[in-house]
């Protein structure tokens, strides 16, 4: 099941699972809002959705410029769904977490999902319902990680936490007023990202195949959006481990590395 949503607004669509979510909206009659902070990456993206027949409006930002969001997503017009995707990901390499790591990662996670939704929400208020009954939808992109602290990535794994508590939360206050809220937890995906993980990830997608998946949800209107579900499954049961027994045996399995 995949709804045809008219005008989308995705950040991060430059690579990866934002590419693929670009892609996969992509239709004749559609108007994409797209953004990344790589000019070349973003447009070769948008050339690839005008190919398929959507109206394309890209735009080099990042989520981490409150003032230049609140300004882009105001001025975009309608809003049927809007996607905070980009993201950020490193781990500890089994040292300490660097300083400027974690905040960078709680700057583009937390602060940027935040700059895409609240602008986002605001403008939606506004917005007549659609044939759905639904003035607008935001879908924040989460993880699996949200559901373990594993310490090879400590802030990797409270930010996608936050978002993906925030996002269920509001969803109860803001489907009042005809807005939902989805949380979107993948787990591993085939994307720049995990390229450089130096471990086996299990239950590994492609990035089209967790776009899928992730409009699938949206469209059938629930809240959580979790897959692949054995990775799912797996992320619960280490999540509800004693911490002291989870520390024992994260202690013995690869960490991702630092960035750069
Ligand atoms: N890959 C996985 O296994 C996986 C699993 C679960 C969740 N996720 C989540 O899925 C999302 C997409 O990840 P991905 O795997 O597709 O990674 P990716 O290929 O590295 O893409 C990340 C995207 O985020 C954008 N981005 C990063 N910082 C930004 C900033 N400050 N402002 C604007 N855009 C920024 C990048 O744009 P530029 O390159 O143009 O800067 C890029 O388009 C992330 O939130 C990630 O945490 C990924």
């Amino acid at each position: 099941m995949q709804a045809a949503w008219d005008a989308v607004l995705i950040t991060g669509a430059s690579s990866g699972l934002g590419r693929a979510l670009a892609l996969a909206c992509a239709r004749p009659g559609a108007v994409l809002h797209l953004s990344g902070r790589d000019a070349a990456r973003l447009e070769e993206v948008a050339q690839a959705c005008r190919a398929k027949g959507a109206q394309v409006r890209p735009a080099v930002l990042s989520v981490t410029d409150a003032a230049a969001m609140a300004a882009w997503i105001g001025a975009a017009g309608r809003l049927d769904l809007v996607i905070a995707n980009a993201g950020i990901s490193a781990g500890t390499g089994g040292a300490t977490e660097p300083a400027a790591q974690s905040r960078a990662i709680f700057e583009t996670n937390v602060t940027g999902v935040l700059n895409t939704a609240l602008p986002a929400i605001d403008a939606m208020a506004t917005q007549a319902p659609g044939a759905d009954g639904v003035r607008g939808r935001v879908a924040v992109i989460a993880s699996l990680a949200a559901f373990v602290a594993a310490p090879g990535a400590p802030a990797y794994c409270a930010t996608k936490a936050a978002v993906q508590r925030w996002a269920e939360a509001l969803d109860a206050t803001e489907r009042a007023r005809g807005i939902r809220v989805h949380a979107v937890c993948p787990g591993y995906v085939r994307t720049p990202m995990t390229a450089r993980n130096a471990f086996p990830m299990t239950f590994l997608m492609d990035a089209e195949d967790a776009a899928r998946r992730t409009l699938a949800g949206i469209a059938r209107g629930r809240v959580r959006i979790a897959y692949p579900w054995p990775t799912y499954a797996l992320a619960r049961l280490a999540g509800a481990l004693p911490p002291a027994l989870k520390a024992w045996i994260f202690a013995r399995m690869p960490a991702k590395g630092q960035a750069g």
